[in-house]
C-alpha cells in the first residue's frame, strides 16, 4: 500500500529516495509500517496543491464545510484503526491515543462553528469599508509525533475550511497515522489535489519548507527546527510561517492551594503522555509553605504510575518516543543531581517484561540549597517525565523564577486566591493560563499557541482560521453624490 497521497491518488515514488521504517518505542520488535519517500514527491504534491487551489478557493465556504464533515464521519469510522496506529507508532498507551482521536472528530465541529465564526468578513458601514478575509493560497503542515492526528488535524482543518490547499508532512515517527488521515480524506470526496501528503524525514522537510510553491507553512515541533525554519524563509517575508515549539511550562503552587487536586492535576500535567506534550509542566515553583507535604505526595504519585507497554491494562504511562530522548533525559538528570537537585522519586531506564521499549520511571527532583537553574536540565525542553521543584518565599519570586525562561508556551497557577491569580495573569509570559488545572492540555475553543521560544501567531485553537487566512482591506465607492475629489495644484 503506498504512503503517499498526491493530486487525489496514493502513489509510489518512481524511484524511492529511502524508506521510512516505523518502529514502535513501546517494543522495537514491532514493525509499524514501512514507508518509501522520494524528494520529487514534495514537486508533484506542491503542483498537485498548486493546481487545485482556484477551483477550491472558489467552491465555498459551505461546501468545503460540508466534504469536512464527511472527513470527520471517517475519522470516526476509523477511530479504532487510528487510535491503535497513534499507541503503536507514539507509544501512548491506548486509552490516551483514543482520546487522541476524539480531538480530531471533536475540532472539526469546533473549526466549521466557533471557529470559523472568529474569521467573518466585517463590513464598516460608515467608511465604507468591508475586511474580507482570503485564504494564503498553498499551505504546508509539518507535525510533531507527540499527536501524530490530534496536532495537525487541527491545522489541515481550519487550512482546508479557509480555502487553503495543503500539503501534509507527518513526523517520520507518525508516517501510519497519516496514511489513515489521507484514507478518510479520500473517502470524504475532497477534490484530487486539496489535501496531499509525502512522507519523510529532515531532507524531504527540508525540501518542503524551502518550496518556492508555498503561500504558508505551519509548523509544530522543537524550537531549534523552528529557528531553522524561519532562518532558511528570510528572503520570503510574505510566506506565512505559524510555528508551535514547544516549552519549558511552569507549575506555581501557593500556601492556600487545595493540596488534593493539586497533586492530581500535576502529576498529569508532568507524566500524561510521558511527559510529551508542549504544554507538559517540567518545573514546579512552589511556596515554602507547603513545599514539604506537595513534595511528599508528588513523590508518592509519581513511585504509583504503572509505566507499561501501550496495550496493557492499567498502564498510565508508556515509553519515551527514542533511545535519543532517554539518554538525554538520563544524562540530564545526572547533572541536576550532581548540582544540587535530590531525586525524591529517582528516575531512569525502567524495563517492561518482554518489551524493547525506551521506558523510564517519572522523576521528582528537589532543588536543594539554594540552587534553582542548572544548564541543560530547568532551561531545556527534556520532553520526557520529570518534574524539577524549586521552593520560593514569595509570589513575586515565583513569578520571577517562572519567567527565568525563553520559552513562554503554557503555565498553571494553584491557588484559591484571585487577586494572586491575576497578579499571575498579568506577568507571566505565556500563551495559555490554567487556574486550579493542568498546564498540560488545551481547549480547541481557545486560542493556542506561545511567545518567545515557543513560537508566533496563533498556530492552533480556535483563532487558527485567523493563521490560514489574511485579510483584505475593500474600500468601497463613495456615494453617488459625494463630492468629486480635488486636490491643490492639479486640474481636472
Ligand atoms: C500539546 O501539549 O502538545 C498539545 C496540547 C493540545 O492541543 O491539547
Amino acid at each position: 500500500m503506498p504512503s503517499d497521497f498526491i493530486n487525489g491518488r496514493f502513489v509510489d515514488p518512481a524511484t524511492p529516495d529511502g524508506v521510512l521504517e516505523v518502529r514502535s518505542p513501546a517494543d522495537q520488535s514491532d514493525v509499524v509500517g514501512r514507508h518509501p519517500w522520494s524528494l520529487a514527491h514534495v514537486d508533484d504534491a506542491v503542483s498537485a496543491a498548486r493546481s487545485a487551489f482556484p477551483a477550491w478557493r472558489r467552491l465555498g465556504q459551505a461546501r468545503r464545510a460540508e466534504l469536512l464533515r464527511a472527513y470527520q464521519s471517517q475519522l470516526k469510522l476509523h477511530a479504532d484503526d487510528l487510535a491503535r496506529c497513534i499507541a503503536r507508532e507514539i507509544g501512548k498507551p491506548l486509552w490516551e491515543a483514543k482520546t487522541e482521536v476524539g480531538a480530531m472528530v471533536s475540532k472539526v465541529d469546533v473549526s466549521l462553528g466557533e471557529g470559523a465564526a472568529y474569521v467573518k468578513d466585517t463590513v464598516i458601514a460608515d467608511l465604507p469599508g468591508e475586511i474580507r478575509h482570503r485564504p494564503h493560497g498553498v499551505a504546508a503542515v509539518l507535525g510533531p509525533f507527540n499527536f501524530p492526528g490530534h496536532l495537525p488535524n487541527g491545522q489541515l482543518v481550519p487550512a482546508l475550511l479557509m480555502g487553503n490547499t495543503v500539503v501534509f508532512k507527518p513526523s517520520d515517527k507518525g508516517a501510519g497515522t497519516a496514511v489513515l488521515m489521507a484514507k478518510c480524506f479520500e473517502a470524504a470526496g475532497f477534490p484530487a489535489g486539496v489535501f496531499n501528503l509525502v512522507q519523510g524525514a529532515v531532507p524531504t522537510a527540508e525540501k518542503l519548507v524551502t518550496h518556492p510553491g508555498l503561500d504558508a507553512l505551519l509548523f509544530t515541533g522543537s524550537v531549534q527546527v523552528g529557528q531553522r525554519i524561519v532562518a532558511a524563509n528570510a528572503h520570503r517575508p510574505g510566506l506565512m510561517v505559524a510555528l508551535e515549539l514547544g516549552g519549558k511550562n511552569a507549575t506555581l503552587v501557593l500556601d492556600d492551594c487545595e493540596l488534593e487536586r493539586t497533586v492530581r492535576e500535576l502529576a498529569f500535567s508532568g507524566f500524561a503522555t510521558a511527559g510529551q506534550r508542549c504544554t507538559a509542566t517540567s518545573r514546579v515553583i512552589v511556596t515554602k509553605g507547603i513545599a514539604e507535604r506537595l513534595v511528599e505526595r508528588l513523590a508518592a504519585a509519581a513511585r504509583s504510575v504503572t509505566v507499561g507497554h501501550v496495550f496493557d491494562d492499567g498502564v498510565f504511562m508508556g515509553p519515551v518516543i527514542s533511545e535519543a530522548t532517554r539518554s538525554q533525559l538520563l544524562a540530564a538528570q545526572a547533572k541536576a543531581i550532581s548540582s544540587g537537585f535530590e531525586a525524591v522519586a529517582p528516575g531512569g531506564a525502567v524495563e517492561v517484561s518482554g518489551r524493547r521499549g525506551f521506558y523510564v520511571r517519572p522523576a521528582v527532583h528537589v532543588a536543594r540549597g539554594g540552587v534553582t537553574r542548572v544548564a541543560g536540565y530547568t532551561d531545556t525542553e527534556l520532553f520526557a517525565p520529570d518534574l524539577s521543584v524549586v521552593t520560593v518565599d514569595s509570589l513575586d519570586q515565583a513569578i520571577a523564577v517562572a519567567n527565568e525562561t525563553d520559552f513562554g508556551l503554557s503555565a498553571a497557577v494553584f491557588t484559591q486566591n484571585g487577586d494572586a491569580f491575576e497578579r499571575c495573569a498579568d506577568e507571566l509570559r505565556v500563551g495559555v493560563l490554567h487556574w486550579n488545572r493542568s498546564s498540560a492540555g488545551a481547549s480547541g475553543r481557545l486560542p493556542f499557541g506561545g511567545i518567545g521560544a515557543s513560537g508566533n501567531h496563533r498556530p492552533a485553537g480556535i483563532l487558527m482560521g485567523q493563521s490560514c487566512t489574511y485579510p483584505l482591506a475593500v474600500l468601497l465607492p463613495q456615494k453617488a453624490d459625494a463630492p468629486l475629489p480635488s486636490w491643490p495644484g492639479i486640474s481636472f
